[in-house]
């Protein structure tokens, strides 16, 4: 991307998270095309295109919390992607529903929700309101700068030009990223490499002032800071295209979506000190608990019921049950990390939910 390199010409190396945010949302970037990028024919599967049923077991979270705060409730839904959450969330639900998109192709095909609300940054959104907050893989997707622990100190790793080419450059830690490391890095070897998630507290604070009431879904790949430890010697930053792990992220910027697993040890730390109540759970118990075991079972009973019966009905019984598999794998979807946030009503505060409907 030209772009890129004509900014490292201009000022010098950049920080890791400038060339991310360029790479991915930049002209050019990846997730700035023309592409719809989380559909099967794209370049990862996530939990709601994997399913219907993701959202649909999404919306028995969402009832619950209407029922908790009453009207009006308004569902957000935070990266909505192809909308393949949103919409059978909205069915079962019949909830107003807004969805933040920053892609272009997202946004269009959001469009095409009726009902959907589309807009384009959290700034758009109603200043105060009650409802329920959701973003799957959102987290892992926001630009994070790159620190590695060299002789019992910290570094960072910025990015600059070499004979050409885009390398990655030791850099004089800056002291945000320090503070950073130093509450959520946890115990990290010599060599070891650490993606610093400053952009996930940023997003948390500029979201949280604006949920009054109600609970917020994050949900990703990622975990505490402590278990993540294992995984730094080489770091958890890595690329995906059409549906493998890629190359390098600095080679092919543009092309790649460019990811790391999300430290909830510092996601968690920030809500709670953002007023919210929080649970850390797994996806596969997150979902149990609100019914999809139980629907399992019962799409198990279903196809074997079908037995000898009518092929076509049996087969769609069978997918249906096979997804729902995914979604609920111990080492798979399931592993996925759910941050529930919750938040009981703050009283002085006039809400801008609009009319009740
Ligand atoms: C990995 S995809 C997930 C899409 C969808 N949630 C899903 O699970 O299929 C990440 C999405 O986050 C969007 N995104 C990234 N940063 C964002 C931001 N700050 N606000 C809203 N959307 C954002 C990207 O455009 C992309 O569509």
């Amino acid at each position: 991307m030209a772009m890129i390199l004509d900014d490292i010409a201009a000022q010098g190396p950049i920080p890791f998270e400038r060339f991310m945010s360029m790479a991915l949302y930049g002209e050019g970037g990846f997730f700035a095309s023309e592409t719809l990028r989380s559909v099967r024919s794209g370049d990862f599967m996530t939990s709601p295109e994997v399913s219907p049923l993701f959202g649909e077991t999404l919306a028995v979270y969402v009832l619950a919390v209407h029922e908790r705060i009453g009207d009006p409730l308004l569902v957000v839904e935070v990266a909505a992607g192809s909308g393949s959450l949103i919409g059978p969330l909205m069915a079962v639900t019949g909830s107003r529903a807004i969805a933040v998109e920053v892609s272009p192709a997202a946004r269009a095909q959001l469009g095409g929700i009726p009902d959907l609300e589309v807009v384009s940054g959290l700034e758009y959104l109603p200043e105060r309101f009650r409802g329920v907050v959701i973003a799957n893989e959102l987290l892992d997707n926001l630009p994070m700068a790159m620190a590695q622990r060299v002789d019992g100190a910290w570094r960072e790793r910025w990015v600059g030009v070499e004979e050409g080419r885009l390398e990655m450059i030791d850099a004089e830690p800056r002291d945000p990223v320090v503070t950073w490391l130093d509450l959520y890095a946890g115990d990290v070897p010599d060599g070891g490499c650490v993606e610093v998630q400053l952009a996930v507290g940023d997003w948390l604070t500029q979201m949280s002032p604006r949920l009054r009431e109600g609970a917020m879904l994050l949900i990703d790949y990622g975990d505490t800071a402590e278990n993540l430890l294992p995984r730094r010697a080489d770091g958890t930053l890595r690329t995906y295209q059409a549906h493998h792990l890629g190359p390098y992220p600095l080679e092919q910027p543009g092309a790649t979506d460019i990811t790391a697993d999300v430290n909830f040890t510092a996601a968690e730390d920030i809500a709670a000190r953002l007023g919210f109540e929080t649970k850390l759970w797994r996806q596969d118990d997150f979902l149990a608990h609100l019914g999809l075991r139980d629907r399992l079972s019962r799409l198990r009973r279903e196809e074997l019921a079908l037995a000898g019966g009518d092929e076509m009905e049996r087969l769609v019984l069978r997918t249906r049950r096979t997804e729902v598999e995914a979604l609920l794998h111990p080492r798979g979807l399931g592993d996925f990390r759910v941050l529930e946030l919750t938040r009981e009503a703050e009283e002085d505060v006039v809400d801008d939910n609009g009319p009740d409907e």
